[in-house]
């Protein structure tokens, strides 16, 4: 009798240790403040497919140009101004007709005959070469086209702009600078020379010419 109560009683002792076995202690349960931050942050991250080709099967669409282009050559700022007006107003891109070779203050100086701008613009066949990056065209519907008048008409620069490019379907607006002449025959010489493309009548403006007088002519172009 004594000796099965002895066996009894080791079992149930036997029963308790091993109940008490079966839970962590308590230095290793997780403590409240752990649980909302221990997940992993690719957890949350992940995208619910978990796919790695998820989103990664489209090519990128090739950037559209926009509709229109504000192009300019301007060899002393004022023109390039009345240009980011402009490409800001409609919403343009600009593109500058950088000469291949600079004009520098002498080569402006309209009180020498010999000075490069007088004999360019005394030679209608002057075609300087431009040095800005080749121009694609496409997609452009509307060219606004600027420029200084140097002797009353455009610079001869802006003639070999013209007849680089094929302008078949784009509506191109001339716009100059100047201390006081007209635009004159410019837009016409342009037209002339560029062979293609649906010409607007040019319009003249002045170095302070603000972006109300440009609102207005752009919309009476419509
Ligand atoms: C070589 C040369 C010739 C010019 N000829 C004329 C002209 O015939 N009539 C005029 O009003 N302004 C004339 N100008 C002044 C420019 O048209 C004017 O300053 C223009 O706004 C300059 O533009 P930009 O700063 O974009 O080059 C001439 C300027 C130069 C450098």
């Amino acid at each position: 009798m004594k000796k099965s109560f002895i066996i009894l009683l080791a079992a149930a002792l036997l029963f308790v240790f091993a109940a008490c076995a079966a839970q962590p202690p308590a230095a290793e349960q997780p403590k409240d403040t752990e649980a909302p931050t221990a997940e992993p942050i690719e957890a949350s991250t992940a995208g619910p497919t978990g796919s790695p080709d998820a989103g990664s099967t489209a090519e990128a669409a090739p950037e559209p140009h926009s509709e229109v282009l504000v192009v300019y050559f301007s060899a002393t700022g004022t023109t390039k101004g009345v240009a980011e007006k402009l490409a800001a107003l409609t919403g343009g891109e600009l593109y500058e007709i950088v000469p291949a070779e600079p004009y520098s203050a002498a080569n402006l100086n309209w009180n020498d005959r010999n000075s490069r701008s007088t004999i360019e613009q005394n030679d209608k066949a002057s075609r300087p070469a431009i040095g800005s990056d080749a121009l694609d065209p496409a997609g452009y519907s509307t060219v606004y086209i600027g420029f200084p008048i140097w002797w009353g008409e455009e610079p001869r620069i802006m003639d070999t702009f013209v007849e680089s490019y094929d302008f078949d379907g784009v509506t191109l607006i001339p716009f100059c600078t100047s201390s006081s002449s007209g635009i004159g025959r410019s837009g016409r010489n342009l037209a002339e020379n560029a062979k293609s493309g649906n010409w607007l009548e040019g319009k003249r403006f002045g170095a302070g010419v603000t972006e109300a007088e440009l609102r207005a002519w752009i919309d009476s172009l419509k």
